[in-house]
Protein backbone atom coordinates (compact mmCIF):
# COMPACT_ATOMS: atom_id res chain seq x y z
CA UNK A 1 0.00 0.00 0.00
CA UNK A 2 2.35 2.40 0.80
CA UNK A 3 4.86 1.99 -2.16
CA UNK A 4 2.27 3.25 -4.98
CA UNK A 5 1.52 6.50 -2.58
CA UNK A 6 4.97 7.17 -2.46
CA UNK A 7 5.53 6.57 -6.05
CA UNK A 8 2.66 8.80 -6.71
CA UNK A 9 4.02 11.28 -4.34
CA UNK A 10 7.23 11.43 -6.39
CA UNK A 11 5.51 12.02 -9.96
CA UNK A 12 3.18 15.43 -8.60
CA UNK A 13 6.61 16.51 -7.51
CA UNK A 14 8.51 16.26 -10.51
CA UNK A 15 5.16 17.76 -12.88
CA UNK A 16 5.43 20.15 -10.27
CA UNK A 17 8.98 21.41 -10.30
CA UNK A 18 8.87 21.52 -14.59
CA UNK A 19 6.15 23.68 -14.42
CA UNK A 20 7.00 26.54 -12.45
CA UNK A 21 11.42 25.86 -12.57
CA UNK A 22 13.57 26.76 -15.86
CA UNK A 23 12.14 23.69 -17.69
CA UNK A 24 11.27 23.06 -21.51
CA UNK A 25 7.99 25.38 -20.98
CA UNK A 26 9.99 28.39 -20.09
CA UNK A 27 13.00 28.39 -22.54
CA UNK A 28 9.52 27.99 -25.42
CA UNK A 29 8.41 31.01 -23.90
CA UNK A 30 11.74 33.34 -24.58
CA UNK A 31 11.56 31.91 -27.77
CA UNK A 32 8.43 33.48 -28.49
CA UNK A 33 9.28 36.69 -26.61
CA UNK A 34 12.08 37.53 -26.65
CA UNK A 35 14.11 36.24 -29.33
CA UNK A 36 17.82 37.67 -28.03
CA UNK A 37 17.69 35.82 -25.06
CA UNK A 38 16.84 32.92 -26.47
CA UNK A 39 19.66 33.06 -29.15
CA UNK A 40 22.08 33.72 -26.10
CA UNK A 41 20.87 30.86 -24.52
CA UNK A 42 21.51 28.42 -27.61
CA UNK A 43 24.73 30.14 -27.97
CA UNK A 44 25.81 29.26 -24.18
CA UNK A 45 28.49 26.52 -24.64
CA UNK A 46 31.16 29.01 -26.07
CA UNK A 47 33.93 26.73 -25.45
CA UNK A 48 34.05 24.20 -28.13
CA UNK A 49 33.24 27.40 -30.50
CA UNK A 50 36.35 29.79 -29.44
CA UNK A 51 38.94 27.25 -29.52
CA UNK A 52 39.15 26.82 -33.37
CA UNK A 53 39.08 30.61 -33.49
CA UNK A 54 41.70 30.52 -31.37
CA UNK A 55 43.90 27.88 -33.00
CA UNK A 56 43.27 29.80 -36.38
CA UNK A 57 45.91 32.32 -35.05
CA UNK A 58 48.52 29.61 -35.20
CA UNK A 59 50.08 27.91 -37.78
CA UNK A 60 51.06 30.84 -39.68
CA UNK A 61 54.02 31.80 -42.39
CA UNK A 62 56.51 34.51 -41.95
CA UNK A 63 58.59 35.14 -44.79
CA UNK A 64 61.75 37.04 -43.15
CA UNK A 65 64.36 37.92 -45.25
CA UNK A 66 67.72 39.85 -45.52
CA UNK A 67 68.19 41.93 -48.95
CA UNK A 68 71.27 44.20 -49.39
CA UNK A 69 70.48 44.96 -53.50
CA UNK A 70 66.44 43.58 -53.75
CA UNK A 71 67.07 40.25 -55.36
CA UNK A 72 66.09 38.30 -52.68
CA UNK A 73 63.46 40.69 -51.83
CA UNK A 74 62.09 40.15 -55.41
CA UNK A 75 62.10 36.06 -54.61
CA UNK A 76 60.48 36.79 -50.90
CA UNK A 77 57.62 38.68 -52.59
CA UNK A 78 56.61 36.01 -54.91
CA UNK A 79 57.35 33.45 -51.83
CA UNK A 80 54.46 35.88 -50.06
CA UNK A 81 52.59 36.02 -53.23
CA UNK A 82 52.37 32.14 -53.39
CA UNK A 83 52.04 31.10 -49.66
CA UNK A 84 49.78 34.14 -48.26
CA UNK A 85 52.57 34.55 -45.81
CA UNK A 86 53.43 37.67 -43.86
CA UNK A 87 56.51 39.26 -44.80
CA UNK A 88 59.68 40.70 -42.25
CA UNK A 89 62.28 42.14 -44.01
CA UNK A 90 65.21 41.58 -41.44
CA UNK A 91 67.66 44.66 -41.01
CA UNK A 92 70.46 45.17 -38.88
CA UNK A 93 70.42 47.94 -36.55
CA UNK A 94 73.04 50.07 -37.81
CA UNK A 95 72.63 49.57 -42.09
CA UNK A 96 75.25 47.79 -44.15
CA UNK A 97 77.80 50.46 -46.23
CA UNK A 98 75.92 51.26 -49.57
CA UNK A 99 79.66 50.70 -51.01
CA UNK A 100 80.07 47.41 -52.76
CA UNK A 101 83.76 47.07 -52.30
CA UNK A 102 83.67 48.61 -48.89
CA UNK A 103 80.32 45.79 -48.08
CA UNK A 104 82.74 43.15 -49.75
CA UNK A 105 85.22 43.64 -46.74
CA UNK A 106 82.79 44.04 -44.17
CA UNK A 107 80.84 41.23 -44.69
CA UNK A 108 83.96 39.27 -44.66
CA UNK A 109 85.17 40.29 -41.89
CA UNK A 110 81.76 39.37 -39.80
CA UNK A 111 81.89 35.83 -41.26
CA UNK A 112 85.90 35.96 -39.64
CA UNK A 113 84.70 36.89 -36.46
CA UNK A 114 81.33 35.23 -36.77
CA UNK A 115 79.37 38.17 -35.78
CA UNK A 116 76.06 38.77 -34.53
CA UNK A 117 75.23 42.07 -35.62
CA UNK A 118 72.65 44.06 -33.91
CA UNK A 119 69.13 43.68 -35.40
CA UNK A 120 67.11 46.50 -35.74
CA UNK A 121 63.62 45.44 -34.83
CA UNK A 122 61.78 42.11 -34.11
CA UNK A 123 59.21 40.03 -35.36
CA UNK A 124 55.57 40.61 -33.68
CA UNK A 125 53.84 37.63 -32.18
CA UNK A 126 56.58 34.99 -33.36
CA UNK A 127 54.65 32.20 -31.38
CA UNK A 128 51.76 32.18 -34.03
CA UNK A 129 54.35 31.16 -36.87
CA UNK A 130 54.85 27.80 -37.22
CA UNK A 131 56.60 28.09 -40.48
CA UNK A 132 58.96 30.38 -41.48
CA UNK A 133 60.70 30.78 -44.86
CA UNK A 134 64.16 32.51 -44.12
CA UNK A 135 65.77 34.18 -46.73
CA UNK A 136 69.24 36.08 -47.65
CA UNK A 137 71.83 36.36 -50.57
CA UNK A 138 74.93 34.36 -50.61
CA UNK A 139 77.94 36.04 -49.19
CA UNK A 140 81.28 34.64 -49.37
CA UNK A 141 79.84 31.65 -49.92
CA UNK A 142 77.72 31.81 -47.20
CA UNK A 143 74.10 33.25 -45.30
CA UNK A 144 75.39 36.82 -44.01
CA UNK A 145 75.81 37.13 -40.08
CA UNK A 146 72.54 39.33 -39.82
CA UNK A 147 70.71 35.97 -40.84
CA UNK A 148 72.11 34.46 -38.06
CA UNK A 149 71.45 37.14 -35.50
CA UNK A 150 67.71 36.78 -36.27
CA UNK A 151 67.44 32.95 -36.29
CA UNK A 152 69.62 32.89 -32.83
CA UNK A 153 67.30 35.71 -31.05
CA UNK A 154 64.35 33.55 -31.07
CA UNK A 155 63.43 30.02 -29.97
CA UNK A 156 62.90 28.26 -33.18
CA UNK A 157 62.27 24.39 -31.47
CA UNK A 158 59.27 22.88 -32.85
CA UNK A 159 59.61 25.24 -35.81
CA UNK A 160 59.72 24.56 -39.77
CA UNK A 161 62.56 26.52 -41.53
CA UNK A 162 62.90 26.36 -45.01
CA UNK A 163 65.81 28.92 -46.41
CA UNK A 164 65.68 30.45 -49.96
CA UNK A 165 68.40 32.34 -51.52
CA UNK A 166 70.03 34.36 -54.22
CA UNK A 167 73.41 34.64 -55.64
CA UNK A 168 75.91 35.38 -58.54
CA UNK A 169 76.61 31.78 -59.36
CA UNK A 170 77.24 30.06 -56.79
CA UNK A 171 74.37 27.96 -54.84
CA UNK A 172 73.45 27.68 -51.12
CA UNK A 173 77.17 27.28 -50.54
CA UNK A 174 77.64 26.85 -46.49
CA UNK A 175 74.72 28.52 -45.36
CA UNK A 176 72.07 25.61 -45.31
CA UNK A 177 74.30 24.47 -42.51
CA UNK A 178 75.14 27.80 -40.80
CA UNK A 179 70.76 28.04 -40.55
CA UNK A 180 70.30 25.17 -39.07
CA UNK A 181 73.13 25.10 -36.40
CA UNK A 182 71.74 29.23 -35.77
CA UNK A 183 68.11 27.59 -35.61
CA UNK A 184 68.48 24.52 -32.64
CA UNK A 185 65.01 22.08 -32.93
CA UNK A 186 63.87 23.57 -36.02
CA UNK A 187 63.08 21.08 -38.82
CA UNK A 188 64.81 22.30 -42.10
CA UNK A 189 62.65 21.81 -45.33
CA UNK A 190 64.59 21.59 -49.05
CA UNK A 191 65.18 25.26 -49.78
CA UNK A 192 65.20 27.41 -52.84
CA UNK A 193 68.40 29.23 -54.81
CA UNK A 194 68.25 31.35 -57.94
CA UNK A 195 70.71 33.59 -59.19
CA UNK A 196 70.08 37.13 -58.74
CA UNK A 197 69.57 38.21 -61.98
CA UNK A 198 66.59 35.44 -62.51
CA UNK A 199 64.64 36.17 -59.26
CA UNK A 200 62.15 38.46 -60.55
CA UNK A 201 61.04 35.68 -63.34
CA UNK A 202 60.95 32.75 -60.42
CA UNK A 203 57.65 32.08 -59.99
CA UNK A 204 57.05 29.07 -61.95
CA UNK A 205 59.44 27.48 -59.98
CA UNK A 206 58.77 29.11 -56.66
CA UNK A 207 55.78 27.76 -57.05
CA UNK A 208 56.49 23.89 -58.47
CA UNK A 209 59.13 24.06 -55.31
CA UNK A 210 56.21 25.07 -52.63
CA UNK A 211 53.98 22.38 -53.83
CA UNK A 212 56.44 19.99 -52.90
CA UNK A 213 56.64 21.18 -49.51
CA UNK A 214 53.42 19.58 -48.81
CA UNK A 215 52.56 22.44 -46.20
C1 LIG B 1 79.39 40.99 -49.75
C2 LIG B 1 78.95 40.13 -50.89
C3 LIG B 1 79.43 38.85 -51.03
C4 LIG B 1 78.94 38.03 -52.05
N1 LIG B 1 79.40 36.75 -52.14
C5 LIG B 1 78.91 35.94 -53.09
C6 LIG B 1 79.34 34.57 -53.18
O1 LIG B 1 80.15 34.10 -52.39
N2 LIG B 1 78.81 33.80 -54.16
C7 LIG B 1 77.90 34.29 -55.07
O2 LIG B 1 77.48 33.53 -55.93
N3 LIG B 1 77.47 35.57 -55.00
C8 LIG B 1 77.95 36.40 -54.03
N4 LIG B 1 77.50 37.69 -53.95
C9 LIG B 1 76.45 38.15 -54.87
C10 LIG B 1 75.07 38.16 -54.19
O3 LIG B 1 74.83 36.92 -53.52
C11 LIG B 1 73.96 38.35 -55.20
O4 LIG B 1 74.16 39.52 -55.93
C12 LIG B 1 72.58 38.39 -54.52
O5 LIG B 1 71.57 38.17 -55.48
C13 LIG B 1 72.32 39.71 -53.84
O6 LIG B 1 71.09 39.64 -53.19
P1 LIG B 1 70.34 40.93 -52.65
O7 LIG B 1 70.05 41.81 -53.85
O8 LIG B 1 69.10 40.42 -52.02
O9 LIG B 1 71.25 41.61 -51.70
C14 LIG B 1 77.99 38.52 -52.96
C15 LIG B 1 77.55 39.85 -52.85
C16 LIG B 1 78.01 40.64 -51.82
C17 LIG B 1 77.51 42.05 -51.70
Amino acid sequence: MKKPVALLFAFILAVSLAACGNGPSDAGLNAQTDGSAADSETTAPAAPDTTPDAGAEDGGILIAYFSWSGNTETLAGIIQTETGGDLFAIEPETPYTDDYNALLDQAQQEQADQARPALAARVENWAQYDTIFVGYPIWWGDAPMIVLSFLESYDCSGKTIIPFCTSGGGGFGASVDSVTNSAAGAEILDGFHVNGSGAARAGEDVAAWIDGLGL
